[in-house]
């Protein structure tokens, strides 16, 4: 090795060591692991290509100018994930913090603009300060950089954030920005203003985890869509959603090779309960219907009256939205219909195909719901199924009544394939409310009007609720026995393979956001 060579060597080494070793141990100590070893855990082996090792900042303010860091407190690069492309940036926490410099900024848009240019996901690993202080505007020029990339990049190739670490103010916007936000627990956090500038405002006191940790964002906002328990397990659940995801807008999802076997499911056929006022789960249908533990759930927590997530069928990347009759029977509500609009939208950027399960009774009442916007919160899923323009299947199983039986990927929104099970009931509401309403007076009149309500009521469950006045019109193209299900849908997604639609042009749409 000559002197120079050797030169190479030492500064490598010394960028490596970040902010050093009693910030690394710092690091350790609370649970978390440092930029490199995550890097080292997504990447396969041997594949990642750093670029930027020696990138540092400009700044002189505050005698910055004697504490320059190789890297800048970012690690940029690409490699990859089970044999596919990724770009990755991860932030350093040993290195001031993690804090967001203008050429800390430059390295991940770089990365960020090679993903957009290459057709790869970018992966970006959070933990950082924030805007750094010393630099001040030029800190935020380099977020609004990011952020300006992040739109850009946005259905072209899949975003995925992992916060592992503080991220805090307008630093929030980069991953809200992005496809999938996962938290890890207990050491990361998110939010616009922290537990000091809350309780000065507000009076409100709060703690850091409280405010933005993984739960609060998991259950109550839904800014996140996966949680995990710490930074392996994070690693771990980022590369198994890739494995479901394309590389880009242009090119299809994964479709794995897969054997055929007995492909008709009995366990599907005695699912639904007698009484259509009991509950069942929905995820059950979901385990029958895709290949074998390959339903990957996201946004469990929030809003679980909707399921949203990817399966495989027959080896093929599909998402999945259905209604969860467990939890408020299923109904549609302000959140519901925001977090599956979102998964609808996501699907139809990345040419997922989509399965729609629907057992509906309609959209929840209340003032609550109409104060906060269900009227324009639902008409975002209704938008998004109508603008989605890949290949769905919809599979009604039960209730698909009123305005919701239209919004939940009906033929009449742009659904290629509609299934109804035996069990079906496709109405304008249920039986008991229709006859309250349309034979008032029938029933008030009535010596017995309790009598009357139900001999009213079998009368227009005989009526409607059931699938076949639906098929008869052609909304359904097929009434089949759950235990068929599967065998539709493999052959419904294969005829629909090659689908081409035809859409106005436009600059873009207006959703009701
Ligand atoms: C420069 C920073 C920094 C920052 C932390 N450090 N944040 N340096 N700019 N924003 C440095 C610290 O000085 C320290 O340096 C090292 O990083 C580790 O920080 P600690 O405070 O020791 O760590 P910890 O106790 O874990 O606390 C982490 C923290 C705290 C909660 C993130 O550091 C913090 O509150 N930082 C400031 C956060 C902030 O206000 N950021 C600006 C937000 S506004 P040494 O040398 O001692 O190791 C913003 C706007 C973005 O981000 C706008 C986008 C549009």
């Amino acid at each position: 090795m000559t002197e120079r060579e050797r030169e190479l060597e030492k500064r490598r080494e010394e960028a490596k060591i970040g902010g050093g070793e009693k910030r690394i141990e710092k690091q350790h100590g609370k649970g978390k692991l440092t930029a490199r070893e995550r890097i080292e855990l997504l990447i396969d082996k041997g594949s990642f290509q750093e670029i930027g090792m020696f990138v540092s900042h400009r700044s002189s303010d505050f005698g910055m100018e004697n504490q320059k860091i190789p890297g800048d407190g970012v690690v940029t690069g690409y490699g990859t994930v089970n044999g596919r492309l990724v770009y990755v940036f991860s932030q350093d926490f040993t290195v001031f913090g993690g804090s967001l410099s203008e050429t800390h900024a430059e390295k991940i848009c770089k990365v960020m603009d090679q993903a957009m240019a290459n057709g790869a996901p970018l992966i970006g690993l959070n933990d950082s300060g924030g805007a750094r202080i010393q630099e001040g505007v030029n800190s935020l020029g380099g977020y609004a950089d990011i952020f300006y990339r992040n739109v850009l990049a946005s259905g072209v190739v899949p975003q995925i954030s992992a916060i592992m670490g503080p991220c805090a103010g307008g630093a929030v916007y980069s991953p809200a920005m992005t496809d999938f936000v996962v938290m890890v627990q207990k050491t990361s956090y998110m939010f616009v203003t922290g537990p000091n500038v809350v309780k000065t405002v507000t009076n409100e006191s709060v703690s850091a985890e409280e405010l933005g940790g993984a739960s609060a964002h998991s259950t109550k906002s839904g800014v996140t869509q996966l949680v995990a328990q710490n930074d392996v397990d994070c690693i771990a659940k980022i590369k198994n959603l890739l494995s479901y995801l394309p590389q880009n807008n242009r090119e299809a999802p994964p479709n794995l090779s897969y054997e055929y076997g007995e492909e008709s499911r009995p366990q599907l056929n005695g699912i639904i309960p007698e009484s259509s006022n009991q509950p069942y789960d929905m995820k059950a249908v979901i385990d029958h219907l895709a290949d074998a533990d390959s339903f990957f759930e996201v946004q469990a927590d929030f809003a679980d009256n909707i399921v949203v997530g990817f399966i495989r069928l027959a080896g093929r990347s599909v998402g999945v939205i259905a209604n969860q009759p467990y939890s408020l029977a299923g109904v549609l509500d302000v959140d519901s219909s925001k977090k599956a609009a979102r998964f609808v939208r996501f699907c139809d950027a990345f040419n997922i195909p989509m399965l729609v399960l629907v057992d509906v009774p309609g959209f929840l009442p209340g003032t609550d719901q109409e104060w906060n916007g269900i009227i324009s919160n639902g008409a975002k899923l209704l938008y998004a199924f109508s603008e989605a323009t890949v290949p769905s299947v919809t599979v009604i199983t039960r209730k698909a009544y009123g305005g919701a039986y239209d919004v939940m990927n009906s033929k009449h929104i742009g659904a290629d394939m509609n299934f109804a099970w035996p069990s079906a009931e496709i109405a304008v509401m249920g039986a008991k409310g229709a006859s309250e309403i349309i034979f008032r007076r029938e029933i008030a009149e009535a010596e017995d009007p309790e009598a009357k309500l139900k001999e009213k009521e079998a009368e227009y469950a005989e009526k409607f609720a059931h699938p076949y006045r639906a098929a008869e019109r052609g909304f359904i193209d097929e009434i089949i026995q759950p235990e068929e299900t599967r065998v539709r849908l493999i052959a419904a997604f294969d005829s629909l393979e090659q689908k081409k639609v035809w859409r106005p042009e436009k600059k873009h749409g207006n959703i009701p956001l």
